[in-house]
């Protein structure tokens, strides 16, 4: 019966939806990967640092982790490349071009190569007048660029909006989304531009009609009081954010630093629940060739990841926050269920115990329902209504439950 209505509901909101929203049959579900940036950022020192500079040996490597090491199958399969890939100069006809010391074989190949492994490839392109780190910009050449990328067999573009006018970027997205579909390939387009236009003003239906996923807020730093900082913004801001994330458009919160230096173990879990619960992009930003087994475990959990790639695509909410420092954050998802994260924000160094009740969180389904504690891996048991759920939580740390009606 639950699968009836919610399949009823869903074709409406399709619908409804399907005029209004960019239609390139693209991220249905959050996209999945990894992003060469927060981990690697711009370094472009092949002579002193060959392993770890932005070069096509640097993505082949990780394009055969993704492929090899089990990443792939979990959903990860788009390869992207930040800035500081391109020389420095345009050629004679004004195309761009990788730097040909460090990507001696050009980008045609390279996504040749990621293609091979069954993967997609991602590239990076500033609308403004230089990319960030300097490198030529787009915005004299949208066109071209588009099919530059597309000629290349590029899936996914993300736009950065350095060296640019905010003002001009209403009219240079949706061109750039044009060009491209214009070339008949279809490419993943993430756009920037909420982020340089202040996070929350900007016209997200607008938006939603020329871009797959938007990045809507600071750079994450490897760091948990970024990883806080974002969870606090996009919380405060939920109401604006919420509604406008669905199938084919997504919030995007930034990258995922599970495997880096700074959190720690139940940090990273924290991380990657709520990014599951935001319905927010996966893209790991880490090395994959030497990432430590309880990193990768957390980024494999599958049922996790459920959770991330709900087919409903509606965007978790923060629903408690209480004085006590405890966020209870809720995200609905297929088949009348739940995933519940109690995300604890104390610092106080021993664990804290939460209570409550379904009813608490306007849970309606008389018969209960069933909760699995999905890092434990423990099924929970059934819950009535009114029964009391009592949740364990450490500093800095998450609980997520999954949480289904009982038959
Ligand atoms: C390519 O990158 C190297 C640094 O790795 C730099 O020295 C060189 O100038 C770049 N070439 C071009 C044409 O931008
Ligand atoms: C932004 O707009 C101003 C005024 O129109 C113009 O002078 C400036 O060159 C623009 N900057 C960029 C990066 O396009
Ligand atoms: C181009 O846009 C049309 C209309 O929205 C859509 O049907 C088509 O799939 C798009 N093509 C590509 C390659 O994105
Ligand atoms: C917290 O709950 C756990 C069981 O979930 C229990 O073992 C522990 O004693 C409780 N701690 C406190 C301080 O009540
Ligand atoms: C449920 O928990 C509350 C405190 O959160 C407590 O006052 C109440 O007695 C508990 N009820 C049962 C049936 O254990
Ligand atoms: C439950 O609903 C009430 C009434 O609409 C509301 O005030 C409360 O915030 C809701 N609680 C949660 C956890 O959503």
């Amino acid at each position: 019966m639950w699968k009836a209505v919610v399949t009823a509901a869903v074709a409406f909101v399709l619908l409804f939806c399907r005029s209004s929203t960019l239609d390139n049959g693209l991220a249905r579900t959050p996209p999945m990967g990894w992003l060469a940036w927060e981990r690697f950022r711009c370094n472009v020192d092949c002579v002193d640092d060959p392993y770890n500079c932005i070069s096509e040996e640097l993505f082949m490597q990780m394009a055969d982790r993704l492929a090899e090491d089990g990443w792939k199958e979990l959903g990860y399969n788009y390869l992207n490349i930040d800035d500081c890939w391109m020389s420095m100069d345009r050629d004679e006809q004004g195309n761009l071009y990788a730097n040909k010391t460090r990507f001696p074989n050009g980008i045609k190949k390279l996504a040749d190569y990621v293609h091979s492994k069954g993967l997609k490839l991602g590239i990076y392109l500033d609308f403004g007048t230089h990319t960030c780190g300097g490198y030529p910009g787009s915005i004299k050449y949208l066109q071209k660029d588009a099919e530059t990328i597309a000629g290349w067999g590029i899936d996914m573009l993300k736009m950065d909006g350095c060296y640019a006018n905010v003002s001009d970027m209403s009219w240079g997205y949706p061109d750039m989304e044009m060009y491209m579909n214009k070339t008949g390939r279809p490419i993943l387009f993430s756009c920037s531009w909420p982020a340089y236009a202040g996070g929350i003003k900007v016209d997200y239906s607008v938006l939603a009609k020329h871009c797959n996923a938007w990045r809507n807020y600071d750079d994450i730093q490897d760091s948990w009081d970024s990883v806080t900082h974002i969870i606090d913004w996009f919380g405060d801001n939920q109401d604006v954010l919420a509604p406008v994330a669905g199938p084919g458009h997504w919030n995007d919160p930034d990258m995922l630093i599970v495997g880096d230096y700074s959190l720690s173990y139940e940090e990273s879990k924290a991380q990657m629940a709520m990014w599951a619960i935001l319905a927010a992009p996966l893209f790991m930003s880490n090395d994959l060739r030497s990432i430590s087994p309880e990193a990768r475990s957390i980024l494999m959990n599958k049922e996790v990841i459920r959770i991330s790639q709900d087919s409903l695509g509606m965007q978790g909410r923060r629903v408690i926050k209480g004085d006590d420092k405890i966020e209870v954050w809720l995200r609905e998802i297929e088949y009348a269920s739940y995933g519940i994260a109690f995300l604890n924000r104390r610092t106080d160094g021993i664990p804290y115990n939460y209570t409550l009740t379904l009813q608490d969180l306007n849970f309606t389904y008389g018969k209960g329902y069933h909760l699995d504690d999905l890092f434990s891996g423990q099924p929970l048991g059934h819950f009535e209504l009114n029964k009391n759920l009592t949740v364990s939580m450490v500093p800095n740390g998450v609980v997520l439950i999954y949480a289904y009606p009982s038959e």
